[in-house]
């Protein structure tokens, strides 16, 4: 794929380095001057309450809307993402909120979505595209057959399914999730835990959006919590208790005496970083 390259990344060195990134809408600043570090192998939980801006910061990332002002770096280089391609270009892939999906086309369609594979005659090579498909949507779910009916018909776990694939088959090194086990069920959910644990192995880095505690503690390696647009702080997810951190959220209030942690200490994080290929279901 063509990010193969993209995963040989430097532990000690940021994936992602977002410095002092503001957005306004009209009026609103829904994102006031926030930095934010990921590194390869880590998960990084951003939290905040409903219109803290979590998820208009990752969009800006995402490619989705332009930056008002502030700079992003990837793996050291400074860039500017101004379209969803460009972002992908960069190995960043996003599983919104919403997911995203085109609720008419079916699970292959939307696998490929964009990316469609062609044959030689340039006509779209279906069969190659529904063979790659099975192969990755079958590793996150083993009984997930019908990927030729419309996505609209799917349960939610299965339409979970085909956003995450998308980041799995290409080869994501710097993935978004926007709160994705909102919709699902138990067993869903630790699916996806499982996955994200996996990816982490794999030395892929990984902004978590989400509301749910457990997921926080389970998942996260560190934290960053903002309100109101700002940050509030960055902390080692091991350092903080959850009323420190629904202190954060909820009053804007940093927790005494612990110290915050813009960067990841990356020997907790144990990525390799080198071995990205294994997670993808290449031809
Ligand atoms: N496209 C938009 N146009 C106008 N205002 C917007 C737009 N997107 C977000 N906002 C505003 O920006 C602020 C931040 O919103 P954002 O969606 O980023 O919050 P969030 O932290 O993701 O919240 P939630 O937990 O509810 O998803 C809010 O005040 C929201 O109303
Ligand atoms: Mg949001």
């Amino acid at each position: 794929m063509a990010t193969d390259n993209l995963r040989n990344t430097d532990a000690s060195r940021p994936l992602v380095e977002l410095k002092d990134i503001r957005k306004s809408f009209g009026g609103v600043k829904a994102v006031d001057g926030v930095s934010v570090n990921l590194y390869p192998g880590e998960v990084v939980a951003l939290l905040g309450h409903n219109g803290a801006g979590k998820s208009t910061l990752m969009k800006m990332l995402a490619g989705a809307y332009p930056i008002d002002a502030g700079d992003t770096l990837i793996a050291g280089e400074k860039v500017n993402i101004r379209t969803p391609a460009e972002a992908q270009a960069q190995g960043i892939e996003t599983i919104y909120q919403t997911l995203a999906l085109a609720d008419n086309l079916d699970s292959v369609a939307n696998l490929f979505l964009g990316r469609e594979k062609m044959t030689a005659w340039n006509t779209l090579d279906d069969h190659f595209m529904e063979v790659q498909a099975r192969k990755v949507f079958q590793r996150l779910n083993k009984n997930f057959s019908n990927i030729r009916i419309p996505v609209r018909r799917l349960s939610g776990g299965q339409r979970q399914v085909v956003a995450i694939s998308r980041a799995l088959y290409f080869n994501a090194r710097i993935l978004i999730m926007d709160e994705p086990c909102a919709a699902l069920g138990p067993e869903e959910t630790a699916m996806v835990g499982r996955l994200v644990k996996q990816l982490k192995d794999d030395g892929v880095g990984i902004f978590l959006i989400t509301h749910d505690m457990p997921d926080v503690f389970s998942l996260s390696d560190r934290l960053a919590v903002m309100k109101n647009g700002k940050l509030v702080g960055t902390y080692r997810t091991a350092d903080v208790t959850e009323d420190e951190v629904l202190g954060m959220i909820i009053a804007g209030k940093r927790p005494e005496g612990k110290a915050q942690a813009p960067h990841a200490i990356t020997a907790a994080t144990g990525a390799t970083g080198a071995t990205g290929a294994t997670v993808t279901a290449t031809a």
